[in-house]
Protein backbone atom coordinates (compact mmCIF):
# COMPACT_ATOMS: atom_id res chain seq x y z
CA UNK A 1 0.00 0.00 0.00
CA UNK A 2 2.01 2.67 1.35
CA UNK A 3 4.76 2.12 -1.28
CA UNK A 4 2.52 2.78 -4.55
CA UNK A 5 0.23 5.27 -3.26
CA UNK A 6 3.90 7.14 -2.13
CA UNK A 7 5.36 6.94 -6.00
CA UNK A 8 2.05 8.18 -7.45
CA UNK A 9 1.55 11.29 -5.25
CA UNK A 10 5.52 11.98 -5.47
CA UNK A 11 6.34 14.50 -8.33
CA UNK A 12 7.83 13.49 -11.38
CA UNK A 13 10.98 15.42 -12.49
CA UNK A 14 9.74 18.16 -15.21
CA UNK A 15 6.26 17.71 -15.44
CA UNK A 16 4.75 16.50 -12.36
CA UNK A 17 4.77 19.30 -10.48
CA UNK A 18 3.43 21.38 -13.63
CA UNK A 19 0.63 19.35 -13.87
CA UNK A 20 -0.45 19.73 -10.44
CA UNK A 21 -0.29 23.82 -11.07
CA UNK A 22 -2.33 23.48 -13.99
CA UNK A 23 -5.12 20.99 -12.39
CA UNK A 24 -5.23 23.95 -9.31
CA UNK A 25 -5.24 26.81 -12.08
CA UNK A 26 -8.10 24.71 -14.48
CA UNK A 27 -10.21 24.28 -11.55
CA UNK A 28 -10.06 27.80 -10.08
CA UNK A 29 -11.02 28.55 -13.58
CA UNK A 30 -13.86 26.33 -13.87
CA UNK A 31 -14.76 27.51 -10.53
CA UNK A 32 -14.74 31.25 -11.38
CA UNK A 33 -16.51 30.64 -14.60
CA UNK A 34 -19.56 28.80 -13.34
CA UNK A 35 -19.67 31.54 -10.41
CA UNK A 36 -19.58 34.19 -13.63
CA UNK A 37 -22.77 32.01 -14.70
CA UNK A 38 -24.52 31.90 -11.58
CA UNK A 39 -24.11 35.59 -11.13
CA UNK A 40 -25.20 36.42 -14.54
CA UNK A 41 -28.36 33.97 -14.11
CA UNK A 42 -29.00 35.83 -10.76
CA UNK A 43 -28.89 39.19 -12.52
CA UNK A 44 -30.76 37.98 -15.91
CA UNK A 45 -33.44 35.97 -14.52
CA UNK A 46 -35.39 38.55 -12.20
CA UNK A 47 -35.22 40.97 -15.05
CA UNK A 48 -36.80 38.21 -17.55
CA UNK A 49 -39.70 37.81 -14.90
CA UNK A 50 -40.24 41.37 -14.93
CA UNK A 51 -40.03 41.64 -18.48
CA UNK A 52 -42.38 38.65 -19.60
CA UNK A 53 -45.94 39.05 -17.88
CA UNK A 54 -46.83 35.85 -15.83
CA UNK A 55 -48.91 33.76 -17.50
CA UNK A 56 -53.20 34.52 -16.32
CA UNK A 57 -56.20 33.05 -16.51
CA UNK A 58 -57.78 35.31 -18.79
CA UNK A 59 -57.75 33.97 -21.75
CA UNK A 60 -60.04 31.17 -21.00
CA UNK A 61 -62.52 33.46 -19.58
CA UNK A 62 -65.09 34.80 -22.65
CA UNK A 63 -68.14 35.46 -20.20
CA UNK A 64 -69.05 36.25 -16.79
CA UNK A 65 -72.24 36.04 -14.90
CA UNK A 66 -72.04 39.16 -12.37
CA UNK A 67 -72.97 38.61 -9.11
CA UNK A 68 -75.08 42.26 -9.20
CA UNK A 69 -78.81 42.14 -10.03
CA UNK A 70 -79.89 44.32 -13.23
CA UNK A 71 -82.33 46.30 -10.77
CA UNK A 72 -79.02 47.12 -8.54
CA UNK A 73 -77.41 48.94 -10.91
CA UNK A 74 -79.08 52.80 -10.97
CA UNK A 75 -79.36 54.72 -14.07
CA UNK A 76 -76.65 57.08 -14.14
CA UNK A 77 -74.51 54.98 -12.00
CA UNK A 78 -71.34 52.25 -12.76
CA UNK A 79 -69.56 49.53 -11.06
CA UNK A 80 -65.96 47.89 -11.28
CA UNK A 81 -65.97 43.78 -11.64
CA UNK A 82 -64.29 41.38 -12.54
CA UNK A 83 -63.65 39.33 -16.04
CA UNK A 84 -61.37 36.78 -15.19
CA UNK A 85 -58.33 38.54 -13.51
CA UNK A 86 -58.90 42.09 -15.24
CA UNK A 87 -61.07 44.42 -14.25
CA UNK A 88 -64.22 45.16 -16.49
CA UNK A 89 -66.98 48.42 -15.42
CA UNK A 90 -70.58 48.31 -15.97
CA UNK A 91 -72.74 51.14 -16.31
CA UNK A 92 -76.21 51.89 -16.47
CA UNK A 93 -76.61 54.82 -18.77
CA UNK A 94 -79.55 57.69 -17.51
CA UNK A 95 -81.56 56.34 -20.32
CA UNK A 96 -81.59 52.76 -18.69
CA UNK A 97 -79.03 50.82 -20.86
CA UNK A 98 -76.32 48.66 -19.37
CA UNK A 99 -73.50 48.74 -20.65
CA UNK A 100 -70.05 47.24 -19.82
CA UNK A 101 -66.16 47.84 -20.61
CA UNK A 102 -62.90 46.38 -20.01
CA UNK A 103 -62.07 49.02 -17.25
CA UNK A 104 -58.63 49.14 -18.37
CA UNK A 105 -57.67 52.59 -19.14
CA UNK A 106 -55.94 52.65 -22.97
CA UNK A 107 -53.54 55.03 -21.48
CA UNK A 108 -50.91 53.18 -19.11
CA UNK A 109 -54.06 50.31 -17.73
CA UNK A 110 -54.97 52.15 -15.13
CA UNK A 111 -58.16 51.11 -14.12
CA UNK A 112 -61.05 53.21 -14.78
CA UNK A 113 -64.07 54.16 -12.80
CA UNK A 114 -67.65 56.13 -12.93
CA UNK A 115 -68.15 59.17 -11.69
CA UNK A 116 -71.73 59.87 -10.97
CA UNK A 117 -70.71 63.76 -10.29
CA UNK A 118 -69.51 64.15 -14.35
CA UNK A 119 -71.62 61.43 -15.52
CA UNK A 120 -69.11 58.95 -17.26
CA UNK A 121 -66.38 56.88 -16.63
CA UNK A 122 -62.88 59.05 -15.16
CA UNK A 123 -58.92 57.66 -15.40
CA UNK A 124 -57.55 58.91 -12.01
CA UNK A 125 -54.17 58.34 -12.98
CA UNK A 126 -53.94 61.23 -15.93
CA UNK A 127 -57.61 62.41 -16.08
CA UNK A 128 -58.93 60.65 -18.52
CA UNK A 129 -62.16 61.01 -19.49
CA UNK A 130 -64.08 57.94 -21.48
CA UNK A 131 -68.23 58.24 -22.51
CA UNK A 132 -70.56 56.38 -21.66
CA UNK A 133 -69.94 54.42 -25.20
CA UNK A 134 -66.15 53.84 -24.17
CA UNK A 135 -64.75 56.22 -26.39
CA UNK A 136 -62.02 58.44 -25.60
CA UNK A 137 -62.68 62.12 -24.99
CA UNK A 138 -60.44 64.01 -23.21
CA UNK A 139 -57.17 63.43 -21.44
CA UNK A 140 -54.51 61.17 -22.48
CA UNK A 141 -56.26 58.06 -23.70
CA UNK A 142 -55.40 57.63 -27.14
CA UNK A 143 -58.42 54.78 -27.89
CA UNK A 144 -61.80 53.85 -26.31
CA UNK A 145 -62.14 51.33 -23.79
CA UNK A 146 -62.73 47.83 -24.93
CA UNK A 147 -66.44 47.44 -25.28
CA UNK A 148 -67.96 43.58 -23.75
CA UNK A 149 -71.71 42.21 -25.04
CA UNK A 150 -74.23 42.59 -21.76
CA UNK A 151 -76.76 40.36 -22.23
CA UNK A 152 -79.73 40.61 -19.35
CA UNK A 153 -81.52 37.49 -18.58
CA UNK A 154 -83.63 37.49 -15.83
CA UNK A 155 -82.10 38.52 -12.75
CA UNK A 156 -78.61 37.79 -14.02
CA UNK A 157 -76.20 39.79 -15.99
CA UNK A 158 -74.01 37.96 -18.02
CA UNK A 159 -70.99 40.10 -19.92
CA UNK A 160 -68.91 38.51 -22.37
CA UNK A 161 -66.37 39.23 -25.23
CA UNK A 162 -68.56 38.48 -27.80
CA UNK A 163 -72.18 37.70 -28.33
CA UNK A 164 -74.21 36.53 -25.73
CA UNK A 165 -75.99 33.59 -27.15
S1 LIG B 1 -53.65 55.60 -17.26
FE1 LIG B 1 -55.60 56.40 -17.57
S2 LIG B 1 -55.26 58.45 -18.12
FE2 LIG B 1 -53.27 57.64 -17.87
Amino acid sequence: MGESEALSMRPVAGSAGGDETVTRKGFLEIVLRMSAAGLAVAAIYPVSRYIMPPESGEASVSSVVLSLKPTDLAPGTGQIFKFGTRPGIIIRTPEGQIRAFSAICTHLSCTVQFREDIGHIWCACHNGHFDLNGRNIAGPPPAPLTPFEVKVRGDQILVSRGAVT
